[in-house]
């Protein structure tokens, strides 16, 4: 166990399963909060709200290769453990689980977890790898350290249900609790990409939650969905953003194409700005 840094961090699962055992011998409760670093406000409320249901809090930081496409972020995507790792330890984290590429994948590693239906859709077409390696590493992290409860921010809404969705379907006893998006103070949600942003993109990219707002509005008013997704697309092109991947309003729990607002809804929305891809969802 390395304790020089600010914050106990454990590079094998061996001495991850040793500080578990020790507060699981104590009688405390464990949450888990998986990262791939450069770390925000958003992941530090994840770490407070597992602070507040748990007795025991350890994150995650793992960049996770098999979630990146061949052209995507993974060698830039910024990287600052000891950074985060202040971070995390003023937010009342209690351990750094930051293992190994090496480990986590070794040579002859084969399998791949994939969650059909809700992993299809919307980022499912855009990026066909990720969930696939988004399954298959939180899979490993939440067997490894086995928590009571595990953190993830809704910014990433259909991730949450896919990882609620595996977890429930391969019957871990791990409850998954989603967590609010955390925002700039004009609406942006905070995202470690966003440090990608030039001042003229960051200026653009707020628009992204605005025009999500905008459409809520109209669609609640009674205008039609589908009108209202073809606005939002328009708008986000006359901002300045240089392409859009989809708008679209769907089953809060499906990520079915909805018509009405019979049953829950959420608009969910994927844009670019330059070679930055921003995502973001709200409830209807
Ligand atoms: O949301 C993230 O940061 C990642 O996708 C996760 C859940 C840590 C898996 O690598």
């Amino acid at each position: 166990m390395d304790t020089a840094a600010q914050l106990p961090v454990a590079r094998t699962l061996t001495d991850l399963l040793a500080s578990v055992a020790a507060w699981r011998k104590a009688g405390l409760s464990v949450g888990l909060v998986p990262t791939m670093g450069a770390l925000h406000e958003g992941h530090l409320s994840l770490v407070r709200t597992a602070k507040q249901r748990c007795d025991r809090v350890a994150a995650s930081l793992f960049v996770n290769p098999r979630q990146f496409g061949p052209h995507e972020d993974f060698e830039r995507y910024p990287r600052d453990e000891a950074g985060d790792s202040a971070l995390l330890a003023s937010a009342g984290c209690d351990l750094l689980y930051a293992p190994e590429r090496a480990a986590m994948y070794p040579p002859g590693f084969s399998t791949n977890v994939i969650v059909a239906d809700v992993s299809t859709p919307l980022e499912g077409e855009f990026r066909p790898h990720f969930f696939g390696g988004v399954a298959t590493v939180v899979t490993k992290l939440l067997l490894q350290a086995l928590p009571d409860v595990a953190f993830f921010g809704e910014k990433d809404y259909q991730q949450l249900l896919v990882i609620k969705r595996l977890a429930r379907d391969l019957d871990m006893p791990i409850e998954i609790v989603g967590c609010a998006t955390v925002r700039e103070h004009d609406g942006l949600a905070m995202s470690s990409r966003n440090a990608y942003l030039s001042a003229d993109e960051r200026r653009v990219a707020a628009q992204l939650n605005l025009v999500l707002h905008e459409a809520i509005k109209n669609i609640r008013a009674g205008k039609p969905i589908a009108d209202e997704e073809a606005e939002a697309k328009r708008h986000l092109l006359a901002s300045g953003f240089t392409g859009v991947d989809y708008v679209a309003v769907r089953d809060a729990a499906t990520l079915a194409p909805v018509v009405d607002l019979n049953n829950p809804a959420r608009i969910l929305a994927a844009a670019w700005l330059g070679k930055t891809r921003m995502i973001d969802n709200m409830a209807v």
